[in-house]
């Protein structure tokens, strides 16, 4: 290809990216919390992993987070990050990141509570969008 028609070729690209407001999500990352507010003296486990990374386990002390950040694929909307907690002989596993879910869910911040109801996904303007709930039986 010739420089100019390169160059017309990356103009019409960036015209129709940028058009859409789809570039500038592109290159913003994701960041995802989990927050222990399980009570006083409480200590939260935690195992996130996705595809191709995996957290590692995290002990969580009352009011401790952890948080990571990524950048989602964006032409293929398949990132999931999926986490297991634990506390008091109780296990569960849910998504904390889904792309396809989140992406216009919680966008860009993901903050997650993890409460004696469950894990609850923060809304922006406070309270909780929802929660999963903790298994009934203890492992
Ligand atoms: C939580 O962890 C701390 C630090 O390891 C420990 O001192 C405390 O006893 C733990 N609490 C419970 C309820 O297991």
């Amino acid at each position: 290809m010739s420089f100019l028609l390169k160059k017309l070729v990356l103009l019409i690209f960036l015209q129709v990216t940028l058009s859409q407001g789809s570039l500038l999500p592109m290159l913003r990352k994701t960041h995802v919390r989990l927050t222990n507010l399980l009570g006083e003296g409480s200590n939260l486990t935690i195992h996130c992993k996705s595809k191709d990374d995996d957290l590692g386990v995290h002990v969580l002390p009352f009011k401790g987070s952890f948080e990571w950040s990524f950048k989602p694929n964006f032409f293929v909307k398949n990132t999931l990050f999926f986490c297991n907690i634990q506390w008091q002989g109780k296990s569960m596993y849910f998504n904390s990141y889904d792309e396809e879910r989140d992406l216009d869910g919680c966008g860009k911040y993901c903050y997650w509570d993890v409460t004696l109801k469950g894990p609850c996904l923060l809304k922006h303007e406070g309270g909780y969008d929802f929660c999963s709930d903790w298994p009934n039986k203890k492992v």
